[in-house]
């Protein structure tokens, strides 16, 4: 015993629960002092074990064990009772020490022993950024998202937005709520594919065009409205030139003093940052869209001369989208008043751009995935088009 209390006594820094004094006071009563040397030599051995756990729950285990419920000193404190005042109180204060200096050496060994962890699975875990790319990566980035990267930073450079919908639409979004009522012959000109209604009766559709998302968007924002819709579409007609599911990316412009020059400015521009022509001449020709009034196809110029198609200044167009300004009507089944608000809208195939600036001649393979159209057509997917790093490579 005696052994034992000067090892406690020798004992210093924070985890040293018992000083010369305790030693003296110790001395009054016998039960007293058997009390204390079982809590000095508790001491020791737990601060041995804490030293010796390996693991958080080794040292979890420990805690419990010793101030859990059942826990040896627990069961210590219990036994105070049975002291006189004045050595319980004593006995106490020294139990109590005890309970302090176990649980802040377990909790300090808790926490260097978690950072210890942390250390040794970043060090296992690492990642060399500064390794170059594995040269066997053959991966390419597909044509059409090639496409939508590049518009997307031509119209976000112009202040616009990317908005998303859901390919399964109401009949109300994709038609109604767009001045297409139900009997307009524009419904039979889009070949749309018709799903069985859902729960409540509303006739559903796979949307045959992005300006459902006009609707979408003008219901839920107060304008100013700058956004585009690039994502899938869907018509019932297949040949050389269609697909039942290709890419259209829509744009939609709602303010208070927009006009069909801005239009005509925002899509000139559009056209000559996309095909990489300054001068590349662009014509708005008048046609006709349920939701739009004034409407406009846009073209561009081209030439065929000596057998070769280049786009650019020459004797030939070609229609690349469809424009206008949105429809007093559409604006009012948004819930925005066409008195005080007015825009313009447009919709593109992403397809039909994407065939024109990169010389892609069918458009079938598109969705093959053909790994050697792939490789011939795809591009370097850390090469990502900004206006800063160029659009056209
Ligand atoms: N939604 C039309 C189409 O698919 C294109 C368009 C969009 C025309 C917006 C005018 C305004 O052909």
């Amino acid at each position: 015993m005696q052994g034992k209390v000067k090892r406690g006594l020798s004992c210093d820094g924070p985890l040293c629960a018992f000083g010369p004094g305790d030693v003296a006071r110790v001395r009054q009563g016998g039960k007293l002092v058997d009390e204390m040397q079982d809590a000095e030599s508790l001491k020791l051995e737990l601060i041995g074990a804490v030293e010796n756990a390996s693991t958080v729950d080794a040292l979890e285990e420990l805690r419990v064990s010793a101030l859990g419920r059942k826990g040896r000193i627990t069961e210590m404190m219990k036994g105070l009772g049975a002291l006189d005042p004045d050595q319980r109180r004593e006995a106490g204060q020294a139990l109590n020490r005890l309970k302090d200096e176990v649980a802040t050496a377990i909790d300090t060994a808790k926490t260097s022993m978690g950072d210890a962890e942390l250390e040794a699975r970043l060090l296992q875990e690492r990642v060399d950024v500064t390794l170059p790319p594995r040269p066997e990566s053959r991966g390419s980035i597909h044509p059409i998202t090639q496409t939508i990267d590049e518009l997307t930073a031509i119209f976000c450079e112009m202040g616009f937005t990317v908005a998303e919908g859901p390919h399964i639409e109401s009949d109300f979004y994709n038609f109604t709520a767009l001045n297409i009522p139900p009997e307009h012959p524009a419904r039979q000109e889009q070949d749309t594919f018709y799903l069985p209604p859902d729960e409540s009766g509303t006739p559903r559709v796979l949307r045959t065009h992005t300006s459902p998302v006009q609707i979408r968007t003008m219901q839920t924002t107060t304008p100013p409205i700058r956004i585009i819709v690039p994502g899938r579409t869907f018509r019932s007609d297949h040949d050389a030139t269609h697909s039942p599911m290709f890419h259209q990316v829509e744009g939609l412009v709602i303010d208070k003093a927009t006009h069909m020059g801005h239009l005509k400015g925002c899509l000139i521009d559009f056209c000559r940052a996309f095909f990489g022509v300054d001068d590349l001449p662009v014509r708005f020709r008048p046609s006709y869209f349920p939701f739009t009034e004034p409407s406009a196809e846009v073209d561009i110029g081209c030439t065929r001369a000596g057998g070769e198609f280049r786009i650019g200044k020459g004797d030939d167009w070609l229609e690349i989208l469809g424009s206008g300004m949105v429809h007093p009507k559409v604006l009012e089944n948004c819930g925005i008043d066409p008195n005080e608000y007015q825009g313009f809208a447009f919709g593109m195939g992403i397809e039909r751009i994407a065939m024109l600036k990169y010389g892609i001649p069918d458009l079938r393979p598109f969705y093959d995935t053909d790994i050697r159209w792939l490789r011939h057509y795809g591009f370097v997917p850390l090469d990502v088009p900004t206006i800063a790093g160029g659009i056209n490579r």
